[in-house]
């Protein structure tokens, strides 16, 4: 796991958007996970401005999002469809039938869930996929025990989850209780995983993903078993890691080593 650590939430987003843009401009038909929440906006402004000023082309890329509430319709204001169509998607010229997102208001969740994993297997996996981190050390919404073999389906939201999420909803009853994600098996099978991490709030989950065991209880701490993921986080989320040191030293020598 490569850990690296900006001074500001900024720097932190501009870093992991170039990742994305990267990884575009070798593979113009590239399939990217998209994850939602507070964490990634940064990265999706910084995404949207090399599109309107470098040119940055979306047309032949396809996007899976990780995760959606049951019981939201896609234009209800809190919906993960709304949250993409807004931040990202009706900003960069995306093709709209390479847009996959799960969905909250299906009749059959279970086929549902089956369909969109063959999905992915279809367009050829995922090639990069953004995350973010819960403050239970959820990814998705692999809440704590969710198996580290999980496939997409419905999941019951823990109860720090739903409140964390409140502040987007006018009162807390109104946060839907069930999602339907995609599981840790999904995610670890794709080629590049990059975790985004903020804040002083996300100092526990953060150091217990990246130093504590791998375990159910941290579903984040799967990423110690991918052979190719980057974790860039700000000061704050940084602020409980033990290795600090190393990782920094990582980074200023990494210029410096032989080519692999
Ligand atoms: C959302 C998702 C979640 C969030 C996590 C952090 O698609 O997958 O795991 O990444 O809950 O959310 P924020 O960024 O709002 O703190």
């Amino acid at each position: 796991m490569e850990v690296v650590i900006l001074p500001t939430y900024e720097e932190m987003s501009r870093a992991a958007a170039e990742v994305v843009a990267d990884q575009l401009n070798t593979k113009p038909n590239a399939v990217l996970g998209m994850a939602t929440g507070s964490t990634p906006l940064g990265l999706y402004q910084e995404l949207v401005r090399m599109h309107r000023e470098e040119g940055l082309d979306f047309t032949q890329v396809t996007t899976f999002n990780l995760d959606e509430y049951v019981g939201l319709r896609p234009e209800h204001r809190q919906s993960y469809h709304y949250f993409m169509h807004e931040n990202f998607f009706k900003l960069v010229n995306m093709s709209p039938g390479n847009i996959y997102i799960p969905s909250g208001t299906t009749s059959n969740y279970r086929s549902f869930c089956d369909w969109y994993e063959r999905r992915i297997k279809e367009c050829g996996g995922i090639d990069v996929q953004i995350l973010g981190i819960g403050s239970d050390g959820h990814i998705a919404f692999n809440e704590p025990g969710s198996s580290l073999t999980s496939r997409t389906r419905l999941k019951t939201l823990a109860k720090s989850t739903i409140d964390d999420n409140a502040r987007f909803f006018e009162t807390p009853s109104d946060v839907p209780i069930y999602a339907i994600t995609m599981g840790v098996g999904t995610i670890l099978e794709a080629r590049t995983l990059l975790l985004i991490a903020s804040g002083k709030n996300k100092a526990q989950a953060v150091a217990a993903m990246i130093e504590g065991p791998v375990t159910s209880m941290t579903t984040a701490s799967a990423l110690q078993l991918h052979p190719s993921a980057i974790v860039f986080l700000d000061e704050s989320a940084a602020s409980d890691l033990k290795m600090r040191d190393y990782y920094d030293w990582v980074r200023k020598k990494k210029p410096d080593a032989p080519q692999v």
